[in-house]
């Protein structure tokens, strides 16, 4: 072997590695959740000061609590109606629930028999967010709540809940169990032409090569991404198992 190559890997590749990894770990991230003190004061504000029942009050009252808090205005997402209507949605998953606005927006968009299965793994998050969901007007048998991390909730709702088809999944937690979370539901064959994913929230250099990975894939379209948000769609080509 050239005996240039061990003195090569050692002063050049190893180093060069460990910076790439040092770079993509500390590149500023947005901060992606808030604390229980915040957000049990805007639970409190929504309960307060919204007309119960009525999810449009309900949303409404969010917003005009985030305009008072910037913290609150980052944190909701809001998925646009085209998304729900494209995938002709019927089944969503809401991955990252944090204080409901995403899944409350999602049920009023969906048809009477439309269903959200909404993941939030803080305890008391998830409780508030059932609460908001509640408050909203939607009933038990519209929503199903999960408290568990995002990934391993995608293989329960799958063996326990069974569920056999998604059509939108928004994705709104940390990047990072993104990729994990498109496998998991790819494997179990959650997916079918047509489906959407909404991929909230990844940094730019977090963004970049996820797309470039997901335009090697025979799955998945990347439809388009703007400002974090990546939107895409599973492809006819894709083999279930
Ligand atoms: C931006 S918020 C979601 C906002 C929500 N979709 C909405 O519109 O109201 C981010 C989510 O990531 C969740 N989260 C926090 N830490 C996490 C972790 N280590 N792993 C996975 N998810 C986490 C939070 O609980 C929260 O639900």
């Amino acid at each position: 072997m050239d005996s240039t190559f061990p003195v090569l890997t050692a002063g050049i590749v190893v180093p060069l590695c460990a910076w790439v990894f040092y770079r993509y770990r500390n590149q500023p991230r947005s901060k992606w959740t808030i604390d229980e003190k915040t957000q049990q004061a805007l639970r409190r504000y929504v309960l307060m000061e919204s007309t119960h029942g009525k999810p449009d009050s309900v949303l409404h009252t969010f917003r005009e609590y985030a305009i008072k808090n910037s913290m609150i205005k980052r944190m909701l997402f809001t998925p646009d109606q085209d998304a729900v209507k494209q995938s002709s949605s019927l089944i969503v998953l809401v991955l990252g629930t944090q204080c409901g606005y995403s899944a409350i927006r999602v049920l009023s968009l969906l048809p009477p028999d439309g269903k959200v299965y909404a993941v939030e793994e803080e305890d008391s998050m998830a409780e508030s967010a059932e609460e908001m969901i509640l408050v909203s007007g939607f009933k038990n048998n519209q929503f199903k709540l999960l408290c568990q991390h995002p990934v391993n909730a995608i293989h329960t709702l799958h063996s326990k809940f069974d569920l056999v088809k998604v059509d939108l999944v928004l994705m709104d937690f940390q990047s990072d169990g993104y990729l994990e979370g498109l496998k998991s539901l790819t494997e179990l064959g959650l997916l079918s032409p047509g489906s959407l994913i909404l991929l909230n929230n990844m940094g730019p250099l977090v963004g970049k090569d996820f797309v470039g990975l997901l335009e090697k894939s025979v799955h998945y379209r990347v439809v388009n991404g703007c400002q974090s948000l990546l939107k895409v769609e599973y492809g006819s080509q894709a083999k279930k198992n």
